[in-house]
């Protein structure tokens, strides 16, 4: 595809989903489908940084997950395990700077130990800002903002009076990061399952069938390209 000419969003924002759904259409159990999507989503880390977007967020696994059967929650912190030092590896050898957001302390001690080296071992990259979304979900990530919020208003270190959005957002999970561009989901479902609520308020939406395992730089392409036809607004009028 051509992207000459075309903007490429600054901050591309996924919700990968349907890796069940790819593991069921093969008969093969869900498990290997989420393999699938780790595999595709190294790729995508890859292919965003060599398209040129700044900040590249991934909706890895909710606060609600846990709720699945402890068979698929153990298979995803398996694979959490093995692909977090891979996607170390990949984000030294790109330039790539990792983040996460959500909630960690739910973690296993050694998944906690992984994240960290990750977001430590890549702080001085330059490049393209990869952002983890894990253990994350939109009204926990406000919620713990209002209460760190409430603590600085108890021991006076803001008033209430001068605290305006920007000063909200800064007790986000996503502090510093400017708010998606582009917000795709994959494998067609029309909801936002708790994904950065705050942030999305003039994002623009692509949603595609595509299941996430078989997405690719094709398919992000086809997604920019949607964009650049989309005309861009904020509440005002053109
Ligand atoms: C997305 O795939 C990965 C996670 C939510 C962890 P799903 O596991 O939700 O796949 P479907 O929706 O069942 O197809
Ligand atoms: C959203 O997918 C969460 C992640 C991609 C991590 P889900 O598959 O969990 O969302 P629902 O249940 O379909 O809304
Ligand atoms: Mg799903």
């Amino acid at each position: 595809m051509n992207l000459e000419n075309m903007t490429i969003p600054k901050h591309i924002a996924v919700i990968l989903d349907g890796n069940g759904r790819w593991a069921k259409k093969r008969g093969i159990p869900r498990a290997m489908g989420h393999k699938a999507g780790c595999e595709t989503l190294e790729k995508m880390v890859r292919v965003a940084a060599d398209l040129g977007v700044s900040y590249f967020t991934v909706y890895g696994f909710s606060t609600e997950n846990w709720k699945r059967s402890a068979e698929e929650v153990g298979a995803l912190m398996q694979l959490f395990r093995f692909y977090m030092v891979r996607l170390l590896k990949i984000a030294r050898e790109n330039n790539v700077r990792v983040k996460m957001i959500g909630e960690k302390s739910r973690f296993a001690p050694d998944i906690i130990e992984g994240i960290d080296q990750m977001v430590e071992g890549t702080r001085d990259n330059t490049g393209m800002t990869f952002v983890i979304a894990i253990n994350y979900g939109g009204r926990d990530e406000i919620l713990r903002a209002a209460k760190k919020m409430a603590e600085d208003y108890k021991a006076s270190r803001i008033q209430l009076d001068q605290l305006d959005e920007q000063g909200f957002a800064s007790y986000l999970d996503t502090a510093g990061i400017p708010d998606p561009d582009l917000l795709i989901r994959t494998s067609g479902e029309l909801r936002l399952s708790n994904y950065l609520l705050w942030q999305l308020a003039y994002t623009e939406f692509y949603i595609t069938d595509c299941l996430w395992p078989d997405f690719n730089r094709e398919e992000l392409e086809k997604a920019i390209v949607a964009y650049n036809g989309r005309e861009r607004r904020f509440g005002g009028r053109k």
